[in-house]
């Protein structure tokens, strides 16, 4: 009995070996597989990028490589190619597809108040500690510049935010909001201030209520707001513009 048992041990143990040997190469593969994977992205993407740069003049290395990463395997997906290096060629002739590419990276979705969180912080803290300072420094004036605004509901939603806390405070502090974006289109929807409902939703009722009026199923931002806001065209890529225009602007030159 004791050599039977014994012998199940002996059994299960070597069966445990195999079991942790087959997992460690299966991990390890695994592993392998993923650098092997990374490896060819990275070549992919620098290929990729230097297509683009020659057929379509813009320069997508900026963008960050995971965003990259699952754009391009969107664009592999609806163009059913099945590879990387076929869809690098592919791009490579046809300009249709650079322009695709190109608008699936620069997508224009926002909303107000878009990361509760985020703004939680501007209201809470970020804020707040501008209007101490502003008012110890004697600089009466908050510059802020919301650097891809797609329809204005980013620079609108500051400004509803400063609006608030500096009346409440009574303070003399004013503020005006600098918000660039490449697309005129998106400009174009910002000059005019007019949202669905979808845009928003993440709006408090008392701030729909101060800071909107409503027309049937839309909601326009109030011109004291809009007042505070200046949109204008600026490509985060060109870096040489951004001293002549935002930097000016920000220092209020
Ligand atoms: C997803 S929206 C984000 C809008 C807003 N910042 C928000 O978080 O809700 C991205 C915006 O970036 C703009 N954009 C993308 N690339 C840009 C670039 N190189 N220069 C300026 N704007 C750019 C797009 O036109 C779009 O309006």
């Amino acid at each position: 009995m004791r050599a039977f048992s014994f012998f199940l041990l002996a059994v299960d143990s070597f069966c445990r070996s195999i079991r942790f040997f087959w997992c460690a190469s299966c991990v390890f593969s695994q592993e392998i597989q993923q650098k092997v994977r990374d490896q060819t992205m990275c070549s992919v993407l620098k290929d990729i990028t230097r297509v683009m740069e020659k057929i379509y003049g813009k320069d997508i290395y900026p963008f960050e490589e995971s965003f990259l990463q699952k754009t391009l395997e969107k664009r592999l997906s609806l163009t059913s190619i099945n590879n990387f290096t076929t869809y690098s060629g592919y791009l490579s002739e046809n300009i249709t597809e650079a322009e695709a590419l190109f608008r699936a990276l620069t997508i224009t979705y926002s909303e107000f108040f878009r990361n509760p969180l985020t703004f939680a912080l501007i209201e809470q803290l970020i804020i707040p500690v501008l209007l101490d300072e502003k008012g110890k420094s004697g600089r009466s004036e908050i510059r802020v510049w919301s650097a891809a605004c797609a329809a204005g509901q980013e620079p609108y939603s500051v400004a509803i935010l400063l609006d608030e806390l500096i009346t409440a405070r009574g303070s003399t502090v004013s503020y005006r909001i600098f918000a660039t974006d490449f697309s005129a289109t998106d400009l174009a929807l910002a000059d005019k201030g007019v949202y669905d409902f979808g845009a928003v939703t993440n709006v408090r009722v008392k701030h729909l209520r101060e800071f909107f009026t409503t027309t049937g199923e839309f909601y326009s931002i109030a011109p004291r707001i809009r007042a505070h806001v200046d949109f204008s065209r600026y490509d985060l890529l060109d870096v040489d513009l951004f001293h002549q225009t935002i930097q000016e602007a920000l220092d209020g030159k």
